[in-house]
């Protein structure tokens, strides 16, 4: 059958159905007893609009209206309603005023206010008085902008911005300043690899934005690796660690490329056995770490000066802490477009590692490079085994995004304005006119922070 003749159709059962279906809706998913609790006045409109419009589809206890088991409408609609609490589930969210809501949550849902996109148009035909109003499409923004505003009074974001998906970096990072000195020295240490030819910084060197600049990397005995070296810089702000996600903290992560054949080709007796041979490097870890030198107490300093690795006091900090006119015109404007089309995704401090998502979400990306799907492809699939998480990637964080060419894990956009392209056609899907790929991109350009006091090159 074609689409518009089922959508006819539907609009035809939904007429009949309406009022029935209200009459059969069953007890709310967030029980009433949490819902009666809140005190915040946005989250008192909020959540009515969400209870009523939306967590038929993003609770843990669905409901299946009863038109879902209609042949027709099965088909059409009966996969939203059981694919939609995967995607998004705000059940036990609402308790103490929303406070389970993450940065994320919020960043999602005002996405799909930007895009108009929920509820889908299906379940909208289906059961015609589930649009959002206009009114209730600005109270959940105005709950969501609230919300925000509250959690950031310590950050120093001017009252305008306060808002806002993104925000700045903290100007100031409490860390053990030995831990960091010596956590540096580590990160350049060549007796980490298997010949002491490699150290953490030949694939993330601090003068090339933290990465080596090229498609992939180059590992151990010039051995190219499958897939493109992400920033160390603002690393700690990142949910997980790797493209996949596969490290949960700095930590875990920086075993990884010591005893990885393929990157630094050592394994840690033989890294350990080196180290105890520097009657300095014995010192001082002894003077930090009561047990000396282990594995554990080499990861935990270069985890330390990783988290000291914050690019502050970029030109978008400035202008979100009240200075109008650090972004031009053209800067402010590409600001403007990336809310409304990337935020979604690039949110928070880090303007992105907060989730992953799917590269190509709007169309095929893959087909489109080439059509040779290597393993690095699968993504976070990789570590899951799970087959809807083929192709998904931890959303990159995009500061000093300038400084860290060629992009994505396959290294396949060399520019910025081509990787500004390729999402909005892949994961926004939009065809941006020139002048707004150059808005964006010289936005993205407003990014770069500084380290040490100095802008990061
Ligand atoms: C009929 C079921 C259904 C209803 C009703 C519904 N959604 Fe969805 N929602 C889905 C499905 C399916 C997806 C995943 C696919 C997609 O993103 O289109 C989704 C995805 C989402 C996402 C995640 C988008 C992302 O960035 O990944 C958010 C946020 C969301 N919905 C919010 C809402 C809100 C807010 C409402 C109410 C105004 C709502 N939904 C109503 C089915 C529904
Ligand atoms: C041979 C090049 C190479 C060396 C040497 C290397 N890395 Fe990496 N690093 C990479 C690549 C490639 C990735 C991405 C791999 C992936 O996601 O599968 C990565 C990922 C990371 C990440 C994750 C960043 C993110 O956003 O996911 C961190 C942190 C990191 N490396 C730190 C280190 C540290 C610390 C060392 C030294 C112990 C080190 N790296 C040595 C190439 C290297
Ligand atoms: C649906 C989520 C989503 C949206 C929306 C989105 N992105 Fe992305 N972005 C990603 C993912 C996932 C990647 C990593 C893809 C990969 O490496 O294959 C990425 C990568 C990037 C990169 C490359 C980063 C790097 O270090 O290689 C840039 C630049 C970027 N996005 C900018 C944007 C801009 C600008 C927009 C809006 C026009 C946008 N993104 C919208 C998810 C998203």
């Amino acid at each position: 059958m074609k689409k518009p003749l089922i959508l006819a159709a539907l609009i035809g059962v939904a007429a009949v159905s309406f009022p029935l279906s209200n009459l059969m809706h069953q007890p709310s998913a967030e029980s009433q007893a949490v819902l009666a609790q809140i005190k915040d006045p946005h989250l008192k409109k909020a959540a009515p609009i969400l209870q009523n419009k939306c967590l038929d589809c993003h609770s843990s206890q669905t409901r299946m209206p009863f038109y879902a088991n209609f042949p027709i409408a099965r088909d059409l609609i009966g996969k939203d309603i059981e694919e939609g609490s995967e995607h998004f589930n705000m059940s036990g969210k609402f308790a103490n005023d929303g406070a389970g809501f993450t940065e994320l949550d919020l960043a999602r849902l005002e996405g799909v206010l930007n895009t108009q996109s929920m509820p889908p148009l299906r379940y909208v035909a289906l059961h015609w008085n589930a649009g959002l109003s206009q009114q209730d499409s600005e109270d959940l923004r105005s709950w969501i902008h609230n919300l925000r505003g509250q959690r950031r009074q310590t950050v120093g974001i001017h009252s305008n911005f306060a808002g806002d998906a993104v925000e700045p970096l903290p100007l100031v990072t409490v860390l053990d300043a030995n831990k960091v000195a010596l956590g540096r020295k580590l990160f350049h240490d060549k007796r980490l690899s298997g010949d002491n030819t490699l150290s953490c910084a030949s694939c993330h060197d601090l003068k090339k934005g933290g990465t080596d600049r090229s498609k992939t990397a180059t590992g151990i005995r010039g051995q190219i690796g499958p897939i493109n070296v992400p920033t160390v810089f603002n690393a700690g702000n990142n949910i997980k660690q790797f493209w996949d996600g596969r490290a949960g903290t700095l930590e875990e992560q920086a075993g990884g490329p010591v005893n990885n054949p393929m990157e630094m080709g050592a394994n840690w007796k033989l890294v350990i056995d080196r180290l105890n041979k520097d009657p300095e490097m014995v010192n001082t870890f002894h003077r930090l770490y009561p047990d000396g030198i282990t594995s554990a107490n080499i990861v935990s300093a270069i985890a330390t000066f990783e988290r000291s690795l914050v690019t502050t006091n970029s030109k978008l900090d400035q202008y979100l802490r009240g200075n109008k006119t650090a972004l031009s015109a053209s800067e402010a404007r590409g600001y403007e477009l990336f809310k409304a089309n990337c935020a979604s995704c690039h949110a928070g401090k880090n303007l992105g590692g907060l989730s992953f998502e799917k590269m190509g979400r709007k169309a095929d990306y893959f087909a489109a490079r080439d059509g040779k799907i290597t393993e690095v492809d699968y993504g976070l699939y990789n570590f899951t085994k799970k087959e809807q998480d083929k192709f998904k990637f931890k959303v990159p964080t995009l500061r000093n995004i300038a400084q860290t060419a060629p992009y994505f894990h396959d290294g396949s956009a060399e520019t910025l304005e081509e990787a500004v392209r390729v999402m909005g056609q892949y994961q926004v899907g939009k065809h941006f006119s020139e002048k707004d790929v150059n808005d964006i991109t010289a936005f993205l350009k407003t990014l770069t922070g500084e380290y040490e006091g100095k802008p990061v090159e």
